[in-house]
């Protein structure tokens, strides 16, 4: 997930011999009333001067539990349950993915919809209180936007390849460790995806194509992913260098069956930082296209297995369309600068509506998607390929004065030097597009000392069962 990495958590500390690396391991218990829910989805609660997370547990729920590490640097605590006490939340339901629990993305599965919205508008409006107008009630963060599918929303899978009882796997790490937990049947990914990515187990497995090993860093398969659009799918393997061509043809001619499968491609990965497809890797067509073409906001263009892609479609469609209402108030015709466009999912939209727009993205792979795409449509759209945060003298020049300025950042917001660029574009109008509520936060800090002051703030929802939220902020510059 963009930001959650829904299928393959990040990874924490692994288990050895019973400790975790960089936590105390105790077997001290207690009983917690969980008073919050965390982003990994445990509920938050306080015992002897701790603060202490616990695995499925729900703000309101109480149990005793056993402390299984205790931070060596924080009065905080993580525990499992070993009793529940007294009645469960009414905002429980059953979880719908048979991995939850065991799987580190959509945690909070396990609370009623609503509930989730409300909690997420929480984590706006605590990361923006601070800011002027915030504060002084001129505006207010608006009700989160809910996601129209709740499940089966997600256009993309990723899978990390496994080995569970001897059988080839396809799933995610389990949280905190590296241990690989099967993950097909998951109901967040369009069905389309998860009846493909079995596929893709049976013919690797069938083809003997071997499990990648993080450790000894042997073996040849290490991830899968697998992207839809419109119906059709394409899958990349990610292989370990030296992957036998005979094994991979032979899982070729068992995909090239699957009806809704335009595609399969191998790309080449031998890194160790735990990126699925590292920037500027080369990839192998196995057979069929290696692209699949996406509808951004009325505009068709070509999307390959890496390139950054909004993974819930309509409601990333429901959610440009009003970052376009908010950026234009009505004017039809202008400048306006994409900084972080990705695929231009907003440019084209703001083009579309008549303005003269100029995109900057740092993936060259995107912007050659995008240049061609805004060509084909004869929208005036001038895609640039740069660090936002480092741009040159000459793109700045390309930039040049705008009307409207766009961010759509990482969840880590605006480097110094990015955010130093909207201030100096001094555009009227800036609407900023994150997925970091903390990191928002802190940038809008910073431009409100500028003069840019917040006059709207929309969350959307475009991960449903994540603590992971978008947030649309309007600013106006001051005269
Ligand atoms: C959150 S995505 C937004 C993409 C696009 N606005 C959309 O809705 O699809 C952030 C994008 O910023 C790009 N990016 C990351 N660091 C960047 C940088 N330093 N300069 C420019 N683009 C960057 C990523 O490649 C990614 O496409």
């Amino acid at each position: 997930m963009r930001g959650v990495n829904h299928q393959i958590p990040a990874l924490s500390p692994t288990p050895v011999g019973g400790r975790l690396l960089g936590c105390r391991v105790t077997t001290n218990r207690c009983e917690v009333t969980a008073t919050e829910l965390d982003e990994a989805g445990c509920g938050v609660g306080a015992s002897d001067g701790k603060t202490v997370h616990v695995a499925d547990l729900l703000p309101g729920e109480r149990a005793e539990v056993a402390i299984d590490h205790t931070s060596p640097h924080r009065p905080e605590a993580w525990a499992r349950i070993v009793r529940r006490l007294g009645a469960p939340s009414t905002e429980r339901v059953a979880p719908a993915c048979p991995g939850f629990g065991r799987c580190g993305g959509c945690v909070w599965q396990h609370l009623a919809y609503p509930a989730q919205l409300a909690k997420k508008r929480e984590r706006v409006v605590q990361a923006l209180a601070d800011l002027p107008a915030v504060r002084t009630g001129d505006v207010t963060v608006a009700e989160v936007r809910p996601s129209p599918q709740l499940f089966g929303y997600r256009n993309k899978g990723k899978y990390v390849a496994g080995i569970v009882a001897r059988q080839l796997v396809l799933g995610a790490y389990a949280p905190r460790s590296h241990t690989v937990i099967d993950t097909l049947g998951c109901k967040v990914v369009a069905p389309i995806i998860d009846e493909v990515a079995s596929w893709v187990r049976g013919a690797a497995e069938t083809a003997q194509l071997g499990v990648y090993n993080e450790a000894t860093r042997r073996g040849e398969l290490r991830y899968v992913v697998v992207r839809e659009a419109n119906g059709d799918v394409m899958v990349a393997l990610v292989i370990a260098p030296g992957t036998p061509a005979d094994k991979l043809e032979r899982v070729a001619s068992a995909m090239s069956h699957h009806p809704a499968v335009r595609g399969l491609v191998a790309i080449e990965n031998d890194r160790k930082d735990g990126s699925i497809i590292p920037s500027g890797a080369t990839q192998k067509v196995l057979f069929g296209h290696g692209h699949l073409v996406e509808d951004l906001g009325g505009v068709s263009i070509v999307v390959g297995a890496a390139e950054f892609l909004q993974v819930n479609r309509a409601q990333a469609a429901a959610m440009y369309a009003r970052i376009a209402e908010l950026a234009l108030d009505g004017r039809t015709q202008g400048r306006a600068v994409d900084l972080f466009a990705g695929l231009g999912g907003i440019g084209l939209h703001l083009a579309r509506a008549g303005l003269d727009v100029v995109t900057v993205e740092i993936d060259r792979d995107a912007v050659a998607q995008l240049t061609q795409a805004a060509e084909r449509a004869g929208l005036r759209l001038h895609a640039l390929a740069g660090d936002a945060g480092d741009l040159s003298h000459d793109v700045r020049e390309q930039i040049g004065t705008v009307d409207i300025a766009v961010v759509n950042p990482p969840r880590k917001g605006l480097t110094e030097g990015a955010r130093d660029l909207l201030v100096e574009l001094r555009a009227p109008t800036i609407v900023y597009v994150s997925c970091g509520p903390e990191s928002l936060g802190r940038d809008l800090a910073a431009l409100a000392a500028h003069g840019y002051i917040a006059d709207t703030i929309e969350p959307f929802d475009l991960m449903p069962g994540t603590a992971q939220v978008e947030t649309i902020v309007r600013l106006r510059r001051a005269a």
